[in-house]
């Protein structure tokens, strides 16, 4: 049995900053079931949203995050984002990151989707996520201890808290174990989200006893690559803030008459007019004809269309919707701390309740560097012991039971639990995932096996979503049923928590 103070269990964003923040205190290990490079942090093109531009306040920017949020936020959240987020920022410019900045040394700022105005830092033109992972691999090189291509299986659980891991290659116990596993864009067909996010670090503390809320809301970025019926790689909503638009193969404007800030509405809009034209026989494209430069202000995504033989030159880039982030995750406070003492949740796989029924365009970079602070914060004010355990028994069964096929998994969910959903759907989608004994899939112990282990993580969310949606009568943000398609007053403020013994706050 190894030991370490704290694990982090992912290598995105939020996961190296809090290793950043508690390195050099904490003897830190950060495990990753492939490279660590492989993040969807890596593929982050926009930017930052932060108020920082001095005509900018921080609370128009609050104000942009409800709005969008469908003031289904938590408001604590949202103030410590954006008050604290500037802060985060000049701290992490302070360490030597640079973010573009014009020919007079001045920041550049970016426009996207439902932002009043331009709050968007960025790095590289388009390749924002992956500077900021590169700088922190960077510093943290010599400083932490990265073990790659070793999957987390299970948390391990002593007394009512979490103490440590077992991976594929061993068991580690820690005084605090830490989820930064990301998203669940693997789930559907068409996704901007790396081959990992599979939502594996939100079903592992699932079946631990820890609270998951707002699995419901799975946002759907409106502008993927389309190519030969597959969604190949994002196209930034910042090429819609430099002035691209939406429009079908016979030449309409799809945002026109859908909604006032048209291109550059909320995504959940944008995705639904989108996924509207298509069920209509239509193709969409973004139009960037209007865009000087384009080359030079978003390389990854020129490379990205060379690398498809997409002639981005004749001002036309097919598009499509795809599963991009998910709002909810493993319920934690401010501070990262989850309802299982010993483990927090940081990142895309964390729910602070900060993004509501929708997030804004940015924010989740300003999320990492916000919240893991904070999280690391806690940690080191904490003063944990080293659980004194030195070997762990494990009590659950190992069964073997049939599983569906992870493309099983995707077409259920982009077919019932997708862009638009409604009650015979998601009801469809619930009895198809309980036809694969789910109690056992929680319960017992989780296969050895790495597709198998995957395939139950990926069911076990599956059916999250799917029954969180379900339980949900109205349509709010990125939850949309055609059968309740308005929000009702019932359901304001109200989400859905689910445990091993479910129950609504
Ligand atoms: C994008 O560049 O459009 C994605 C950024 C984000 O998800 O906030």
């Amino acid at each position: 049995m190894h030991k370490a103070d704290v694990i982090i269990v992912g290598s995105g964003l939020a996961a190296l900053m809090v290793a950043y923040h508690l390195c050099e205190h904490k003897n830190v290990i950060v495990f990753t079931k492939s490279n660590k490079e492989v993040s969807n942090s890596w593929l982050a093109q926009g930017g930052v949203a932060a108020a920082i531009h001095p005509a900018d306040h921080w609370l128009s920017h609050y104000e942009d995050t409800i709005t969008t949020g469908c003031e289904h936020n938590d408001d604590e959240a949202v103030r410590i984002l954006v008050q604290e987020g500037r802060e985060a920022i000049e701290q992490f410019m302070h360490l030597g990151f640079s973010f573009d900045v014009d020919e007079r040394g001045e920041l550049l700022f970016g426009r996207e989707g439902a932002h009043r105005m331009r709050r968007i830092l960025h790095a590289g033109g388009d390749a924002t996520g992956k500077k900021m992972v590169e700088f922190l691999f960077e510093k943290l090189s010599s400083r932490v201890l990265f073990i790659e291509n070793d999957p987390v299986i299970d948390l391990l659980v002593n007394d009512g808290r979490c103490v440590g891991v077992r991976t594929k290659n061993g068991l580690y116990v820690a005084e605090a174990t830490i989820v930064a596993t990301g998203g669940i864009g693997q789930l559907y067909t068409f996704t901007s989200n790396v081959e990992t996010a599979t939502g594996d670090g939100i079903a592992m503390a699932y079946r631990v006893g820890a609270a998951v809320a707002d699995m419901e809301f799975v946002q759907f970025h409106p502008t993927m690559l389309y190519v030969d019926g597959k969604a190949v790689g994002l196209i930034s909503e910042a090429v819609r803030g430099e002035g691209a638009t939406l429009v079908t193969d016979d030449g309409r404007h799809v945002m026109d008459g859908v909604h006032p800030q048209k291109d550059l509405a909320p995504r959940d809009i944008v995705s639904r007019a989108i996924d509207r034209e298509m069920k209509n026989g239509h193709l969409v494209f973004l139009d960037i004809s209007a865009i000087p430069h384009f080359s030079s202000r978003f390389p990854t995504i020129t490379s990205l269309c060379e690398r498809y033989q997409i002639n981005w030159r004749s001002g036309l880039i097919p598009v499509v919707p795809g599963a991009h982030f998910l709002m909810g995750g493993i319920v934690v406070n401010v501070d990262g701390e989850t309802t299982l003492p010993g483990l927090y949740a940081v990142g895309e796989a964390a729910c602070t309740g900060v993004h509501g029924a929708n997030r804004l365009a940015s924010n989740s970079l300003l999320e990492a560097l916000v919240f893991s602070r904070r999280a690391a914060h806690c940690i080191l004010k904490k003063k944990e012991q080293l659980p004194g355990i030195n070997k762990y028994e494990e009590t659950r069964e190992n069964v073997c039971i049939p599983l569906p096929t992870k493309e099983q998994i995707q077409q259920t969910m982009t077919e019932c639990v997708g862009i638009v959903r409604n009650y015979d759907q998601l009801l469809e989608a619930k009895q198809w995932f309980e036809q694969y004994s789910l109690f056992e899939l929680i319960h017992c112990a989780p296969p050895y096996d790495d597709e198998e282990r995957t395939i139950v993580n990926m069911s076990i969310v599956g059916w999250l979503v799917t029954t969180s949606a379900l339980q949900r009568r109205e349509s709010r943000g990125a939850h949309y049923r055609s059968d309740e398609p308005f929000e009702r007053q019932y359901w304001e403020k109200r989400r859905i928590v689910r445990t091993k013994t479910e129950h609504l706050i």
